[in-house]
């Protein structure tokens, strides 16, 4: 009984953790980053490139913090994944947004 609960206790942890680290890795939108994004683009919104970021990039392997490229890199990457994803444009516009405002080298991480 005893070593069943501690059990739950360790899962409810482990989870929690995977939990917080996926969400610190893909930033939700925010402020300060959706006014950067405004000024490169039109209507985009940075919360549903995020969203679709999730849905049409996680299928084959985990998601790529965008921290870890480049805005240059994420051109390149960009190309390669969103033919493999099938993306329509207009769907590929949002992820890449979402991406290169939150890239390693935009000045506001
Ligand atoms: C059909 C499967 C598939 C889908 C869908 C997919 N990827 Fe990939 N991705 C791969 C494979 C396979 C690799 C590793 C080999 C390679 O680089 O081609 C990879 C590698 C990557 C890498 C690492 C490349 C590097 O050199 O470090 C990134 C970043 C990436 N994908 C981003 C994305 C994004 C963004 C999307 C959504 C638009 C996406 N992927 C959708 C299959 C996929």
């Amino acid at each position: 009984m005893y070593m069943k609960k501690n059990l739950k206790y360790y899962l409810f942890a482990a989870l929690g953790l995977a939990l917080y680290s996926c969400a610190s890795t893909i930033p939700y939108s925010d402020a300060a980053h959706q006014a950067w994004a405004d000024k490169q683009w039109h209507n985009i919104r940075l919360d549903q490139g995020r969203q679709l970021y999730a849905t049409n990039c996680s299928g084959c392997h985990s998601l790529h913090a965008p921290a870890k490229h480049t805005q240059e890199e994420w051109l390149k990457l960009f190309d390669e994944m969103a033919g493999k994803a099938h993306m329509a444009p207009a769907d590929s516009v949002s992820v890449l947004a979402y991406l290169v405002t939150y890239s390693r080298d935009n000045g506001l991480n």
